[in-house]
């Protein structure tokens, strides 16, 4: 059902209201330029803001529109994701498109299509082709989000070496006078939590925030190297800008919109599984192994079959092998420029290790790392992905660690126009070729694994490879409102080994299992070395091992950005819930109230923080406590500092 209205008009004000009518949005041509407001409740979340381009060689698109037509629609849908943390998502909105030419002699045609949905407001720019206008270099986009300056926000900064890998700052909007990323959450004065993000970022630079001259929050598209925001052409249109819209900090870590806002697949990947792995990786990290061939070499033949049959005895079905190709001698930040993708070391046999695997039913997680060296790894590429599907890899972990992406003589942003189409590159042809992906120093997640299911997993955040003194227990407690609002992470989980002298982990362990519920991975690690597992803490691993990487539902409990966040999750496969807590450095009581879960009697298993457990000087401190309980349950748990909790709620 729509309407459409032809209207031609230079003067325009009108209010639309979401499906339920707590969200409206109000626009206004005014002054030949168009501008939108968001209001929740009547109360106003973002002031009125212009919309426009600005192109190379071109007048600007923003002060000379007229709309032409007007066209509304109503859609509501219940969408079924194959994986993630919620299977079904709502799709429900009311859209509004402005079909807009130019008053002057120039009669440039474009459309904004606006959504409003009761919890999120989205819009993008669609640009046909026209004579005279064919294909545009992007200078800048002006669309501004004007929020309360006086609102708290989140922050990390963006067009920075280490990507998306730093500490989150709290500061007021009124700071960002530098870029930040997206999802940038902030809390109103009047109360709400909004997260600023987009939703379907392909061929297009990563949209980062900052503050303008008028002191508007606006959209600040990260550069190509020829100082373009990006080359299209016509037909183009940007992707969503996404406005997620909560009354608490809890409620804003279900919003699915940006998922809603992509399409679904067009073939078939019914062969997708999630996926949870044990890897030759963190003995590296901590100076056991190394990713060079020599005499601690990691990713021999020998290490391989050894690390499969010990995911056999742990029930892990996946192994990531790490360092087997060559390049990683030297400097390998400096030498990656030369790693082969399709050259194994001397002392690893892919097809061997992959022909054990395959026996016993493990996947292999294969590797590839970059370096950023976008252009000699595209020219391997195909060879290279298909050697991993002849030998029946169907994962791929790859990774970017540089400061920049290098090709061809440029040095260009990971999270511009060339970075983005390079992630996507290899999330088709992987696609292809049925292989999944985990893309460390990826661009951020913008919801497009509704299309592409194959790409299970991302970094692009501090993970877990920052222990040993750059991670705060504050980090983990800040994620949940912010980065992974753009989706799953592979975070490195189930550290056990917390007092090693090289990468001494700041954290309980019981906090170490909490994070396979507070973190979500389509493929989730169990990123310690199996001895840590099989010979110390056997009992522990139980969680590990019988955790979901697949959601039914989700279901926040309690948290407030910084502080704290505990959620529930129901496995995807049976009426097994789950429920992980995270504090910062604060100890903490949390009190649970179980009637999230379904009719029935469970049988509730607790790892919990001792009462005297500290993420400093006392973190193996923990108790396992088992329990029958139901719906009407309630349970106090403790939280040490820097500590946490899981529970696994087993249907009896
Ligand atoms: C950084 C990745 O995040 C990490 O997981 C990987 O081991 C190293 N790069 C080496 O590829
Ligand atoms: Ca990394």
């Amino acid at each position: 059902m729509f309407k459409w209205a032809p209207l031609r008009k230079a003067e325009f004000h009108q209010n639309f209201s979401s499906p339920n009518g707590r969200v409206v949005c109000q626009f206004a041509l005014k002054n030949n330029q168009i501008s939108y407001a968001v209001f929740r409740d009547n109360r106003p979340v973002i002031k009125s803001s212009l919309l426009g381009f600005k192109f190379f060689g071109e007048a600007l698109l923003q002060d000379n529109l007229k709309i032409i037509r007007l066209r509304e629609q109503k859609h509501r849908e219940t969408i079924e994701m194959p994986w993630g943390e919620d299977r079904f998502i709502k799709n429900d909105y009311h859209e509004i498109t402005f079909y807009f030419s130019e008053s002057n002699n120039k009669h440039r045609i474009f459309t904004i299509r606006f959504r409003i949905f009761d919890n999120a407001v989205a819009f993008r720019y669609e640009i046909p082709p026209q004579p005279n206008f064919r294909r545009i270099s992007i200078e800048d986009e002006l669309t501004e989000f004007n929020i309360d300056l006086n609102s708290v926000a989140w922050k990390i900064p963006a067009l920075q070496p280490d990507r998306y890998e730093y500490n989150y700052e709290k500061c007021s909007v009124y700071d960002l006078s530098y870029a930040v990323h997206t999802p940038l959450t902030v809390r109103t004065p009047n109360g709400y939590y909004v997260s600023i993000h987009e939703a379907a970022l392909y061929d297009y630079g990563s949209m980062n925030l900052k503050l303008n001259s008028k002191h508007a929050l606006k959209s600040d598209i990260t550069p190509l190297s020829d100082g373009a925001k990006a080359h299209v052409d016509l037909p183009f249109q940007t992707p969503w800008r996404l406005i997620m819209l909560a009354d608490s900090a809890i409620e804003l870590t279900t919003n699915r919109t940006m998922y809603a806002l992509n399409d679904p697949p067009e073939s078939d990947f019914s062969w997708v599984k999630t996926l949870k792995f044990i890897g030759i990786w963190w003995a590296m990290y901590v100076g056991e192994w190394t990713w060079a061939p020599g005499e601690k070499h990691g990713a021999t033949t020998k290490h391989a079959k050894e690390y499969i049959d010990a995911a056999i005895r742990l029930g892990v079905s996946g192994l990531l092998i790490e360092g087997w190709n060559e390049g990683w001698e030297g400097n390998w930040l400096e030498n990656g420029k030369n790693n082969s993708f399709i050259v194994s070391t001397p002392d690893f046999n892919l097809q061997e290790v992959a022909a054990y695997a395959k026996s016993h039913n493990i996947e292999i997680v294969g590797h590839h790392e970059t370096v950023g060296f976008v252009d000699n790894y595209e020219k391997q590429l195909e060879s290279a992905y298909n050697i991993y599907a002849a030998a029946g890899v169907h994962y791929i972990k790859t990774g970017y660690a540089n400061d920049m992406m290098y090709a061809n003589g440029r040095k260009e942003y990971h999270h511009s126009q060339f970075g983005v189409k390079h992630y996507q590159k290899t999330i088709e042809l992987a696609a292809r070729k049925h292989i999944c992906l985990d893309i460390h120093e990826p661009i951020k997640g913008t919801g497009i694994e509704r299309t592409w299911p194959n790409l299970l997993s991302r970094e692009g955040a501090r993970g877990q490879e920052y222990e040993g003194g750059s991670l705060s227990p504050t980090h983990a407690c800040i994620l949940p409102y912010t980065r992974l609002l753009s989706g799953g992470m592979d975070y490195t989980s189930g550290i056990f080994d917390l007092q090693n002298n090289i990468k001494p982990i700041f954290t309980t362990l019981a906090r170490q299992l909490a994070y396979y519920i507070v973190i979500y991975s389509g493929m989730q690690m169990a990123a310690d070395r199996p001895r840590f597992y099989e010979d110390k803490f056997p009992k522990l691993f139980e969680f590990i091992r019988d955790v979901p990487t697949n959601f039914e539902r989700t279901v926040p409990l309690a948290g407030e950005i910084g502080e704290y966040y505990i959620v529930a999750r129901k496995d995807y496969y049976s009426d097994d819930w789950y429920v992980g807590g995270v504090t910062n450095s604060d100890s903490r009581k949390a009190h649970l109230n179980l009637d999230f879960l379904d009719q029935g009697e469970y049988l509730a298993k607790i790892y919990v923080d001792s009462e005297n457990a500290h993420y400093k000087n006392n973190p193996f401190g923990m108790e396992i406590l088992e329990q029958k309980v139901n719906q009407k349950s309630t349970l106090t748990l403790q939280m040490a500092p820097g500590g946490g909790f899981a529970i696994q709620f087993r249907r009896l």
